[in-house]
């Protein structure tokens, strides 16, 4: 079944045309979850547009109009760009000689953690860029959309003036949300560019024409500083999850509910309530290597100190996952050994079936490799859990993970896990223990139905 966020349910660009239907022949290289979305968005905007990426098993796909990975609104964005019924187009290619003629092109390709390091391994986005000034035909704008760490849009820029000075490079950091992607991208927050011409600036204006038209602030800047933002916002957002997340150990440790706090000073508009929900911490294919490349390179320029800080954001995020397995195992009597555990959720977050750096996954995990049996359920993300964990149990029926447990683990906060009836549940449990991991059900009807609740940074009683 899908989930939409009602943010996300209508596709339909919101957005008025752009000023004389201004059309660009757009380029985008690579194709996963920033790619795809950010390719169909430009059609949307009315640009023509060729993807390009090597993988032929996700070309065909999004060729046929079906998204490659779920991500609420994507389905029917593609039908509309490649059904003819948005206002521009698009086209998909292995071949990267197809972009040649493009006046823009976008680089959206990955920027994983390196083995071994905490440092953001840039082969690919070095690649995508020689690859392109060995093919453009003529002088054309590239784009880096891929978070990088500070220094790599400088080095690129040289690289083309060195092979192909008919290329220009601006850097426009994305800030697309996972599960909101497809409106982050139409309508996003605001639009980062970094340039280096007023050439540049305008070209990316040309092509962003219909959301700045419809009041999207442009703040412009110099590479550095592009860069640095996308890095900073992610470093704020893990700080502020880390930060709730350490008010929950500290209410563990004095009797306080972490829930009423959050509230409490999320009235105060300074601080703000979004982001404030503890549990089981930051997961996902961002900010957890973010923030690790970001003290890699603090580290390179000789600013280490300033950041940190974000070893201790990493590490009071991992040790939230601990603490799960912990109460987990309390929840069992002391050992896993001989116990089913049913766990709620394998994505790293809800609406999304994905499963990188999943605190879901990495739990899940940990009471399995202590003995348990675990049994995971997602509606979305069982296929890539068990490509990435094969030895645990997985099942897309609730009920079925549910069937004979002695603990429930709520871990990722999908509305149908949320919404579960407890005495149905316990009709299906062997146990009466459930801990939910996201601090999101509703304490007392599952009390009421006779389990033992336990949260993170709640009282017990
Ligand atoms: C993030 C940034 O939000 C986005 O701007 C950037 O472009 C990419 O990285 P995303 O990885 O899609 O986006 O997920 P996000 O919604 O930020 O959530 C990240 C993680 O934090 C999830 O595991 C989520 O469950 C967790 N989270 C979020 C909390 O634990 N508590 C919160 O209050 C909010």
């Amino acid at each position: 079944m899908t989930n939409t966020p009602p943010s996300a349910a209508s596709t339909t660009s919101p957005l008025p045309h752009s000023p004389g239907g201004d059309v660009v022949k757009v380029g985008v290289v690579g194709l996963g979850y920033l790619g795809a979305v950010h390719a169909a968005c430009m059609a949307e905007l009315g640009h023509e547009v060729v993807g390009f990426d090597i993988d032929e098993r996700k070309l065909a796909a999004l060729q046929q109009g079906r998204a490659p990975f779920f991500e609420p609104g994507l389905p029917e964005l593609l039908a509309r760009v490649t059904g003819g019924e948005a206002d521009g187009s698009i086209t998909f290619t292995t071949d990267v000689a197809d972009l040649k003629s493009c006046e823009v092109v976008f680089v959206c390709v990955g920027t994983p953690q390196r083995k071994g390091e905490l440092a953001a391994d840039t082969t690919y986005v070095q690649a995508a860029f020689e690859s392109l000034a060995d093919v453009m035909a003529g002088p054309a704008l590239l784009v880096g959309k891929s978070t990088v760490p500070v220094g790599t849009a400088a080095r690129l820029a040289d690289v083309l003036a060195d092979r192909a000075p008919d290329l220009e490079l601006a850097w426009n950091p994305e800030f697309l949300r996972e599960g909101h992607a497809v409106t982050d991208t139409l309508t996003p927050d605001r639009f980062v560019l970094g340039v280096l011409s007023e050439r540049a600036e305008s070209q990316l204006r040309r092509v962003y024409a219909r959301p700045i038209a419809a009041g999207t602030p442009v703040l412009v800047a110099d590479y550095a500083t592009a860069e640095l933002v996308k890095t900073a916002a992610n470093a704020f957002l893990a700080t502020k999850i880390s930060f709730i997340n350490a008010m929950a150990e500290v209410c563990e440790a004095a009797g306080g509910d972490v829930k009423v706090l959050a509230d409490a000073i999320g009235h105060d508009d300074r601080i703000g309530r979004k982001f404030l929900n503890a549990g089981v911490g930051f997961g996902g294919g961002c900010l957890p290597k973010d923030i690790r490349a970001f003290m890699a390179r603090a580290g390179e320029l000789g600013a280490d100190q300033a950041l940190t800080f974000l070893r201790e954001v990493d590490s009071i995020n991992m040790r939230r996952r601990a603490k799960v397995v912990d109460l987990a195992r309390e929840a069992c009597g002391g050992s896993f050994i001989g116990r089913k555990i049913a766990v709620l959720g394998a994505a790293f977050k809800p609406h999304s079936d994905d499963v990188r750096d999943s605190p879901a996954i990495s739990i899940a995990a940990q009471a399995r490799l202590q003995g348990a049996d675990v049994v995971v359920t997602d509606p979305e993300a069982v296929a890539n859990a068990q490509r990435l964990w094969g030895d645990l149990t997985y099942t897309e029926d609730t009920d079925e993970a549910l069937r004979g447990a002695d603990v429930v683990l709520l871990l990722t906060e999908w509305p149908q896990y949320v919404g579960l009836d407890p005495t149905h549940v316990a009709s299906l449990t062997r146990g009466r223990q459930v801990i939910d991991g996201r601090n999101v059900l509703d304490a007392a009807p599952w009390r009421a139905a006779g389990f033992t609740y336990r949260a993170l940074g709640r009282p017990n009683a």
